[in-house]
């Protein structure tokens, strides 16, 4: 095991932790931005250092392909290759593959896809996905997993939590660098309780050092999608991180961690960024509407960060869809909104006033209490 998880606060459910990796200590709950090619789009990495970023998220499935973790490894690993000092995690690429391929296909070999590189026909198995996370070097790396859509159901739903299992076990032997990289297993199960009894048991049975959720997220409706979590986080080990894979709506961040989750990832803060959209305390701002063309104040007034301290709505509004300035302010100012949440649900936490927190946050978001 690579990692350290202390626990600094509680209330109910929700923790507050210290969670040492080998490239840096972060305070949890956090939100890890997303990067597909190495890069997090439209920020340097001194950018993210700035706003507080502790940990961020490349794809296997997008490193292999190009640059590919040959190289990463041959040039000293991810960190050094992106000149990120701090933590990163690797998603182990299958649910990409499945989410972006609509060619993907799930054998118990692993998953076949089709290059977008040279069209050819390639296989990700359990092993090859852990090789390359091996190679690319990541504090973090997740197991191989099989994902379905929650909206989907019946024997297919069984059939991808077994082999879910199954796969862990041929991750955990293909894993060369326990020492220095923490391996995640994911529970899937999709809706069903006890499927996501059985597999949460399974991966706790195989002491892993952090545990995940998966296949949440994906247009299931939020009173199933916080019963899953709710369900998992109660079930999973009080002294290791939890992590909801592909959660990253400000409010289900506030709510997941109420319920005892640790870790969260997105693209949503900087994909909806270069739509225009803000992240703001009462939801959120779009600065391509007409009425930003004049407005000289900032996205945020009550927002510290460099976008808001230096540019008018009117400014960006110029941008938005016309110089990539706009979306890259956008991006600055939506991941600086998710770092500060983050740090108020730590440090209301630590100081025993998180449902203080908890209630002025939702009363900015809904004010007439819907
Ligand atoms: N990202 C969002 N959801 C998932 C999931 O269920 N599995 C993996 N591997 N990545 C995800
Ligand atoms: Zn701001």
């Amino acid at each position: 095991m690579a990692l350290r998880f202390e626990v600094l606060g509680r209330f109910n459910h929700a923790r507050a932790a210290q969670l040492t990796l080998p490239h840096f200590v972060c305070q949890t709950p956090l939100f890890m931005p997303v990067g597909t090619q190495g890069t997090i789009k439209g920020l340097t990495t001194n950018q993210l250092e700035e706003i507080g970023c502790q940990i961020i998220l490349g794809n296997t499935y997008h490193l292999a392909l190009r640059p590919t973790s040959e190289l990463i490894d041959e040039l000293g690993g991810l960190h050094k290759f992106m000149n990120w000092p701090r933590a990163l995690l690797t998603d182990s690429g299958g649910f990409q593959m499945v989410s972006l391929l609509h060619l993907a296909d799930i054998t118990e070999k692993g998953v076949t896809f089709q290059s977008p590189v040279d069209g050819k026909q390639m296989l990700l198995t359990p092993e090859e996905s852990i090789q390359i996370q091996n190679r690319i070097g990541a504090d973090i790396i997740m197991a191989l997993d099989d994902v379905v859509k929650t909206t989907i159901t019946g024997p297919r739903i069984e059939e991808a939590m077994y082999r879910t299992l199954r796969w862990m076990d041929r991750c955990i032997a293909a894993h060369k660098r326990p020492h220095e990289q923490n391996l995640f297993g994911i529970v899937q199960g999709g809706l069903d309780p006890v499927l996501r009894d059985i597999c949460v048991r399974g991966l706790v049975d195989r002491n892993l050092p952090g545990y995940a959720i998966g296949g949440l997220a994906g247009g299931e409706d939020k009173d199933s999608f916080w019963r899953v979590v709710a369900q998992c986080t109660a079930a999973l080990p009080e002294d290791k991180p939890r992590y909801v894979m592909g959660v990253g709506y400000p409010l289900d961040v506030v709510v997941c961690s109420a319920l005892g989750a640790d870790m969260y990832d997105c693209v949503y803060p900087t994909r909806t960024a270069r739509f225009g959209t803000a992240l703001v305390p009462e939801g959120v701002l779009k600065l391509k509407q007409r009425a930003m063309a004049e407005d000289t104040r900032p996205i945020d007034p009550t927002c510290a960060c460099m976008v808001c301290k230096n540019y008018t709505r009117a400014y960006i509004h110029s941008l938005v869809a016309k110089d990539a300035m706009g979306s890259q302010l956008l991006s600055y100012h939506n991941l600086y909104y998710m770092m500060q949440l983050s740090r108020n649900l730590h440090s209301s936490m630590v100081q025993g006033r998180f449902p203080e927190f908890v209630c002025s946050f939702l009363q900015k978001m809904f004010p007439k209490g819907d």
